[in-house]
């Protein structure tokens, strides 16, 4: 449980507040490449508590700018791309990527005052398969590397979904080992938007063994599971600065890849959850996954299933043990019920956490220690600068079953090449 205070120290993300202050020192997802091609149009963002609006203007440059015209406020992601930039429909104020106006048509050629006009803008970057911006103060950091991002793109889909709460009971859910024998319990068979997947390992063993660690990136998480053949199945995830996880895939081993996602604040109210799955060899089925996502997710970027339609569940499907939670196959949708039933913002001073909680604890200290290396030093941890720095020479994001005595640290060192036996890196091997 956490005092008051750094409950809010964790969840509030508005400019001026430490929190925001440190997630601000990141690039972060706004959109996936898909939702803004050449000539796509107009997308308003909400991000970090400031309504923007994403645009190519007509040399299909990308800019993100500040969402309500500084004239009076109107809202430009409806506005005309035109004349080198984003013409707001009211009176014809134009401005460019950077935010810079450009142009006041109904103001007099002696009483245009665009030079005083100071409107917001972000820089933007396209990158394994979405549009990053970087919203913090100074010179911005790289986009780290990772293994899903800076893969070929036919290895890896990007998706976002907007769930209703504080961006930290997203990044929980996904940080969570023990959950899944529970919430995302099923029948045997597919697991909703995974082909070939089971979610037997979560059901052999209900109470995993858990480990967490720290990295150069955040930290390594590993739960253990005997399995009824005797076998130790290991599921290896991360928790990555600011708000990412990779969890790993649950199709038997070996992973053919895993997830990558950010849990990016809206506001304190709500939040952005972007996922990668990737693949680590061959073409990924796409058009799978994006059927898939087509299914659960309506037009307002939301699950179809959420609290105004009680997460659409079925007692029968509990009767029939079909699923634990009766809200159909797939494990993101239940997550959203888990965790925008929480409150929108958790009230962390009132729980009671178990010993399957490590995770959830450890996480918190790395980011209440990031938090105020941030505020004290002015750098958040994680942050490169140098491309030849920009590897993850210590990441690894699998499931797999471990060898007679191993447990997560010593499985991670031999497939890294760092133990005493150490090969390849097979985990990201081609
Ligand atoms: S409100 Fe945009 S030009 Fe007037
Ligand atoms: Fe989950």
């Amino acid at each position: 449980m956490l005092s008051h205070q750094q409950n809010n120290l964790v969840t509030q993300t508005g400019p001026g507040t430490p929190g925001g202050r440190f997630l601000r020192s990141y690039w972060h997802p706004i959109a996936t490449a898909e939702e803004m091609p050449i000539g796509g149009h107009p997308m308003p963002i909400k991000i970090l508590s400031e309504d923007l609006v994403l645009f190519r203007d007509d040399q299909d440059r990308l800019g993100l700018i500040g969402l309500h015209c500084a004239h009076r406020a109107t809202d430009l992601s409806y506005g005309r791309v035109e004349n080198g930039g984003l013409r707001c429909l009211y009176h014809g104020w134009l401005f460019d990527i950077n935010g810079k106006c450009i142009d006041q048509p109904a103001e007099p050629e002696d009483k245009k005052f665009c030079h005083k006009v100071k409107h917001p803008s972000y820089p933007v970057q396209e990158y394994g398969g979405v549009i990053w911006t970087y919203m913090g103060e100074g010179e911005a950091p790289l986009i780290p590397a990772f293994q899903y991002l800076d893969c070929p793109p036919e290895k890896r889909i990007a998706f976002r979904v907007i769930q209703d709460c504080n961006w930290l009971q997203g990044l929980e859910s996904s940080t969570d080992p023990a959950h899944t024998s529970y919430l995302h319990r099923m029948s045997p068979g597919p697991l909703g938007g995974l082909p070939g997947s089971s979610a037997a390992f979560f059901a052999e063993d209900t109470q995993p063994r858990l480990a967490i660690e720290s990295t150069s990136y955040g930290c390594r998480i590993y739960a253990m599971r005997n399995m009824n053949d005797g076998k130790q199945y290991l599921r290896v995830n991360n928790y990555i600065y600011p708000c990412g996880t990779t969890p790993s895939g649950v199709e038997p081993p070996p992973a053919v890849g895993y997830q990558g996602r950010w849990y990016v604040p809206r506001d304190d109210y709500s939040h952005t959850r972007f996922e990668f799955i990737y693949q680590h060899n061959g073409t990924l089925d796409k058009a799978f996954y994006a059927k898939a996502k087509g299914e659960q997710v309506a037009a307002d970027g939301r699950h179809i299933r959420r609290a105004s339609n009680r997460y659409m569940q079925d007692r029968d499907e509990m009767k029939r043990d079909d699923t634990f939670a009766g809200m159909g196959r797939s494990a993101p949708a239940q997550d959203k019920f888990a965790i925008e039933t929480a409150g929108v913002i958790q009230d962390r001073t009132q729980e009671h956490l178990g010993s399957t909680d490590i995770v959830i604890i450890e996480v918190r200290k790395a980011l209440l220690a990031a938090i105020k290396q941030t505020e004290e030093t002015g750098k958040a941890p994680g942050l490169l600068r140098d491309p030849k720095q920009n590897t993850f020479p210590d990441f690894i994001c699998t499931a797999d079953y471990v060898r007679p005595g191993e447990d997560g640290t010593a499985y991670c060192k031999r497939v890294l090449g760092q133990g005493p036996d150490g090969g390849p890196n097979k985990v990201a091997a081609e």
